[in-house]
């Protein structure tokens, strides 16, 4: 099974800020980091889950209605007096990169089924390629339509086609792109795999999680990745991948 950092370590620490990411690098044998992307009022990819700032900051508003400058400005709250900023895609590629060159990948989300923030993907596209690291990246969507952008101008780049039952990301696949194709991949929630593990031979499955993992089980278990294993699933989405790692 492979183990990836959802939001970065996001169990113990502000998800998808630097001290999230930086914790998560430091772990051995982690397959890799997902985090998630929205787009400011002058066109910055920022790395924040909602469209609204207002669970994870002390702003109110729009990702989309504020600059970039005027985000900076908000504060994350990261407990013992520790203030972090709502980070630049750029910023974070930067600090990933080295890591990334060894082997680490990175699952960019785009979080534009909800507002469809237009040039989203030439934008990431961009920024990814100036670093020489297309490889590394896997591009993730609940809207389709946005991979097919991304694989319409870089077609070797890896994708995953998000949505709850692994049924309808497969069909997605199938109906956007070979269903065959090993480098796009199918990402389901967790306890929605309405296939059999031999529907699945060949896939690469992903799944994430709703919320905390022990919210999810009885305090003090962990996931039986076995199990899961079972199900056809490859790899999964941990908020506390160090839990399995370390
Ligand atoms: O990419 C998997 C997972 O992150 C999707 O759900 O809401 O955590 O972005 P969410
Ligand atoms: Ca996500």
């Amino acid at each position: 099974m492979k183990i990836w950092a959802h939001r970065g370590c996001s169990q113990s620490f502000p998800e998808n800020t630097m001290t999230a990411f930086s914790k998560a690098v430091e772990i051995p044998g982690l397959t890799g980091i997902e985090l998630d992307i929205q787009m400011t009022k002058d066109g910055e990819i920022v790395v924040i889950h909602d469209e609204r700032v207002d669970r994870t900051t002390d702003g109110i508003g729009y990702v989309k209605d504020f600059t970039y400058r005027q985000l900076r400005q908000l504060i994350i709250d990261a407990g013992e007096e520790k203030k972090e900023k709502i980070p630049s895609i750029q910023e974070v590629l930067d600090f990933l990169r080295d890591k990334m060159a060894q082997g680490m990948l990175l699952n960019i989300e785009l979080k534009n089924s909800i507002i469809p923030y237009e040039g989203m993907e030439d934008k990431i596209l961009d920024l990814i390629g100036q670093r020489c690291l297309l490889k590394e990246v896997i591009f993730s969507s609940f809207y389709v339509r946005s991979l097919e952008r991304i694989r319409k101008r870089e077609s070797a780049v890896s994708v995953g086609v998000l949505d709850t039952n692994v049924s309808d990301c497969f069909y997605k696949k199938n109906g956007a792109f070979d269903g065959e194709d090993v480098s796009v991949a199918l990402h389901p929630f967790w306890k929605r795999m309405d296939m059999s593990r031999n529907e699945l031979k060949g896939q690469t499955v992903r799944a994430w999680f709703s919320g905390h993992l022990y919210p999810e089980l009885p305090t003090g278990k962990k996931l039986d990745l076995g199990q899961l294993e079972c199900y056809g699933i490859t790899d999964v989405f941990l908020n506390e991948p160090e839990v399995y790692l370390s």
